[in-house]
């Protein structure tokens, strides 16, 4: 697959999107900015590339204006009967799912906490080191450490799990609640 292309695609899509949300609407209010949604979970190898590359060179772009992007780290983890979560790939990947629900919970501005995301799924071996500031840092480490970590995963597992059409992989990626395949 060329590298360029699930990007393009993204963006034509998007183009296509906001030109129908505008078509009848000649001010732009938040509830026409096209939703952006990314299903993934931390330490899997196509959701750090899409995050990194495609996503990062969305968001360079004048789009971010007219998207609300909302990110939900969870993906193919799974929740048992006592609402234990298992990560596909193991307890790294819950911890640092439950890190980046954090920080977005710390930092609600998609700007902010979608840096931080993009800067840990680039270097997972020191999520700490993407912390700005000791203060963000101590919020994160309160929130990842009681019970509020686990009750923002629930909340994503409950989103992810909610999905319909169901996501079939991960990065899964919806634009105005539609899939788009093949990112
Ligand atoms: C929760 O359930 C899982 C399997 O469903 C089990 O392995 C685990 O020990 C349980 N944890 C607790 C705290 O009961
Ligand atoms: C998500 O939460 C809602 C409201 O609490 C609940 O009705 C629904 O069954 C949950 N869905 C899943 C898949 O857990």
């Amino acid at each position: 697959m060329a590298s360029s292309s699930p990007l393009n695609k993204l963006v034509l899509i998007f183009l296509a999107c906001f030109v129908f949300a505008f078509s009848d609407n000649l001010v732009a209010g938040d509830s026409d900015k096209v939703k952006l949604n990314l299903y993934y979970e931390s330490l899997c190898p196509y959701c750090q590339k899409f995050i990194t590359e495609d996503l990062a060179k969305v968001l360079d772009s004048d789009l971010l204006t007219i998207t609300d992007l909302k990110l939900v780290p969870f993906g193919n983890a799974e929740v048992s009967d006592n609402s234990t979560v298992t990560c596909q790939h193991g307890e790294e990947e819950c911890k640092l799912n439950a890190i980046e629900a954090c920080a977005i919970s710390t930092w609600p501005d998609p700007m902010l906490h979608f840096s931080f995301i993009m800067c840990v799924e680039g270097s997972t071996k020191d999520w700490e080191s993407c912390v700005p500031d000791p203060t963000s840092l101590k919020a994160i480490n309160d929130c990842y450490s009681g019970d509020l970590s686990k009750k923002l995963i629930l909340e994503y597992a409950n989103q992810t799990l909610s999905l319909e059409p169901k996501h079939e992989y991960v990065p899964w990626v919806t634009l105005n609640g539609e899939p788009l395949y093949d990112v």
